[in-house]
């Protein structure tokens, strides 16, 4: 990264079960840029009810990653931090964006293909949602977008979007964004089945480790993941992922590489690896459970958001109007 400060920007979905690889993949990034740079993070409601979603559970789902945000290191005086439909601009510029995408292009997107699955009955939200996510990051003029891998095609969507407009309204109509990927944690795998990507919606809660879980839950996940019968531990994404995603987790969580954990415990068996990273596991989400539990009950939270929208929206406001006045919308 540069000495200038960047606008960062991202998002998440307020769906229970945010887990380890939300954690490490995007929110630990979010905590990291947040000191050097100019940071706004949104909880993406309108995200969330492509799916239908009850409203008391989408509500109180929206204050938990709130409180979240805060429980993993964010302060709300040094990032913006807000709720997606406070701000109106988001679902303007993204009727504006959706206008500019092809249907062929979103019908590539791999998260539609999964989620739909060729069914005529899925909503039409889940087709256009890479539209309000170009939305998200073009509305604040976002440098940098940090993200898990699985946000890569969404990311690329964007700067194409972005670039397609520029090339007929003007350079500097959009700011062209770039994502940000961890190197370990970019991809966490579920735990009993790692050719999958860990995942709130799973059926079986062993799949993961939610940041809130407690203690013997996260022992009985990790104890039980999934790993193959040869018994030595070397990181082998293909030939051995189960080991090879224990081993990304454990390094993502100690701050070294996958292969330097496995050099650590080289000719040691399986059972003292996932011994030790429940350790390190349950060490580390133990501050973060401490904090939600001070945090989410505050009233102090919804003061938070809402201070967040203002200042968001003072962003977005200038960005919108511009836009707006390239493609000759309004009076
Ligand atoms: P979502 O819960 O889908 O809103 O995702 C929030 C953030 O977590 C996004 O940046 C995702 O890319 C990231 N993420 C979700 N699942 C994983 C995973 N299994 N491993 C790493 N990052 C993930
Ligand atoms: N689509 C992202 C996810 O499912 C969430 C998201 C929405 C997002 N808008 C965004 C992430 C803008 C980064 C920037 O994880």
């Amino acid at each position: 990264m540069t000495d200038k400060r960047l606008r960062v920007f991202s998002g998440v979905q307020p769906t229970g079960n945010i887990h380890i690889g939300n954690y490490l993949g995007a929110l630990r990034q979010f905590v990291a840029l947040q000191e050097e740079n100019d940071c706004i993070y949104c909880i993406v409601d309108l995200h969330a009810i492509t799916m239908p979603k009850d409203p008391a559970e989408l509500h109180a789902h929206i204050l938990d990653v709130a409180a979240l945000y805060m429980a993993v290191g964010l302060d709300p005086k040094k990032s913006i931090l807000f709720v997606q439909s406070e701000v109106p601009g988001h679902a303007e510029l993204s009727w504006i964006l959706t206008c500019c995408s092809y249907t062929g292009e979103l019908s590539r997107m791999t998260q539609f293909k999964d989620k739909s699955r060729g069914n005529e009955s899925a909503p039409t939200g889940l087709f256009v949602y890479p539209a309000l996510m170009a939305a998200d990051i073009l509305l604040y003029d976002a440098d940098v977008v940090p993200v898990g891998q699985d946000q890569r095609q969404h990311i690329e969507l964007t700067r194409d979007l972005a670039i397609r407009v520029n090339n007929r309204f003007g350079e500097d109509t959009f700011v062209v964004p770039e994502g940000r990927f961890l190197k370990e944690g970019a991809r966490v795998m579920a735990l009993d089945d790692p050719a999958a990507k860990m995942s709130k919606s799973a059926e079986n809660e062993m799949s993961r480790i939610s940041l809130l879980d407690d203690d013997a839950k996260i022992k009985k996940a990790i104890m039980r993941a999934t790993t193959d019968s040869d018994g030595e531990i070397r990181y082998d994404i293909q030939k051995k992922p189960g080991v090879s995603n224990l081993l990304a987790i454990y390094g993502a969580f100690a701050g070294i590489s996958a292969e330097d954990v496995a050099a650590r415990y080289q000719g040691q068996g399986y059972g003292t690896l996932k011994k030790d990273l429940v350790e390190i596991t349950v060490d580390a989400l133990r501050p973060i459970k401490e904090r939600f539990a001070e945090i989410r009950p505050s009233n102090e939270l919804a003061r938070i958001l809402k201070d967040g929208a203002a200042r968001a929206d003072a962003i977005a406001g200038p960005v919108l109007a511009r836009v707006k006045e390239r493609f000759g919308l309004g009076v």
